[in-house]
């Protein structure tokens, strides 16, 4: 049945799960790893690859959340076709009796009407499978199964996959200290790689909050896998498990770090306790150093005078605030970006489409992608009009200011 846990060779479809909006560039990154035949789905990508292909995923995605492996695929009118059916199958065959499980159910169709007890259909086939061959029933845990299962149904079919993740990618581990507002790591990412910053140019959040934004970039830079500090994927309880091409996977991945790198990785904010969580977790993902950090006001901001440069935000959306305070707070961004970061091509995330159109600035490229549940515009502003000025070499010593080199 989940032929790919008894053979190490060949190929099989794995599905990268990701947010809306990330497909394109998840998709991008699965090419990057040597996957073939990558298709892009509806918050997914699907893909071939061998075991090596799949670990190497796991540990290198920045866009995606987590890997499962499509094994078994079955059609259904109800909930009670979902038991029917599963009871059926050998799964006494890749869990014992003293082993645990669980099963993720995503429903996308109207034939199943409560996804929670389809859920418990699916847990009660398995368990009475194994009973029966068995004699002894084995254990659901949520938390840390042998077995992950993700059931999916799809109008009238149904897919089984096993999932090959656990925790899901984004807890990179770095952020234990947050904010209110943090963005999802794996949003952050997918923020960095879309505003095509190809890591030859400083790159700069000037509202960055807890950091996300900032260490995703910098672990782009330096070539850091996001999942290099993880210890724990759930491939590594199959059976099939290959721990020695794991380790030369890891290893490769350490090599393939830079130490050094030659733009500014900069950020600020206008909060004193957001700076000092943003080093806090500046230093938990191992980057003192690497990012410079400081306190200051957006509409007080001087960036590093530079022919080139990306700058990434995610400003407040403005829940909090009156009308003309957000109509203020974003026309001041725009004024901002203007005046001060000519050669710079910014981008900002925001919820609020009435806000983003006080920025006064005809967007390049307009994107949507979802902050949590909440729909927001990504827009980007290219700043090149024929105002730039090269600085003069007095302004261009001064751009390197000690400010600049604070380290996080
Ligand atoms: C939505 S949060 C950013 C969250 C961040 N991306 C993260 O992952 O933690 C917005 C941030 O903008 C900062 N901010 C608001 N007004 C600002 C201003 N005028 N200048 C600089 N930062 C500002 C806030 O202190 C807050 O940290």
């Amino acid at each position: 049945m989940i032929a790919f846990l008894a053979d190490k060779k060949p190929q099989f479809s794995i599905i990268a799960k990701t947010f809306f909006g990330l497909e394109d560039v998840l998709a991008r990154e699965l090419f990057d790893l040597g996957a073939s035949d990558v298709e892009v789905l509806n918050r997914s990508v699907i893909f071939e690859g061998s075991l090596e292909v799949l670990y190497k995923a796991n540990l290198h995605l920045r866009t995606a959340l987590r890997l499962i492996v499509p094994f078994y695929t079955f059609r259904v009118r109800d909930e009670q076709d979902i038991y029917d059916e599963l009871v059926t199958l050998p799964w006494h065959d890749y869990l014992t009796a003293d082993q645990s499980f669980a099963v993720d159910v995503v429903i996308n169709t109207p034939l199943i009407k409560h996804s929670q007890y389809a859920m418990h259909l699916a847990k009660d086939a398995i368990v009475d499978e194994i009973r029966e061959k068995t004699g002894a029933r084995p254990s659901v845990d949520l938390k840390t199964p042998h077995l992950r299962l993700n059931l999916h149904v799809f109008k009238d079919v149904c897919t089984l996959s096993l999932d090959s993740t656990g925790d899901s990618l984004h807890k990179r581990g770095y952020r234990q200290e947050t904010n209110e507002a943090p963005i999802n790591e794996v949003l952050a990412a997918g923020m960095v790689l879309l505003s095509g910053w190809q890591r030859d140019c400083d790159f700069i959040d000037p509202m960055c909050g807890s950091g996300t934004i900032l260490i995703e970039a910098a672990q782009y830079a330096h070539r850091i896998a996001p999942a290099q500090a993880r210890m724990d994927f759930d491939f590594m309880k199959w059976p099939n498990y290959d721990e020695a091409l794991w380790l030369k996977i890891k290893e490769e991945a350490d090599n393939n770090e830079l130490e050094e790198f030659d733009h500014y990785i900069l950020g600020s904010d206008i909060s004193e306790r957001n700076i000092n969580i943003c080093k806090q977790n500046v230093r938990r993902a191992g980057l003192q150093g690497k990012i410079s950090l400081f306190r200051k006001d957006f509409l007080e901001f001087e960036p590093p005078q530079t022919e080139r440069g990306v700058c990434v935000m995610n400003p407040p959306y403005g829940e909090r605030m009156a009308t003309d305070e957000i109509e203020n707070f974003y026309k001041s961004i725009g004024d901002t970006l203007k005046k001060k970061f000519k050669g710079y091509k910014a981008w900002l995330i925001c919820s609020n489409e009435f806000a983003l159109k006080h920025v006064g600035l005809k967007a390049k490229d307009r994107m949507t992608l979802y902050n949590g549940a909440l729909e927001c515009k990504y827009h980007s502003y290219e700043l090149y009009e024929g105002s730039y000025q090269k600085p003069s070499s007095s302004d261009e010593s001064g751009a390197e200011t000690e400010e600049f080199k604070e380290e996080g």
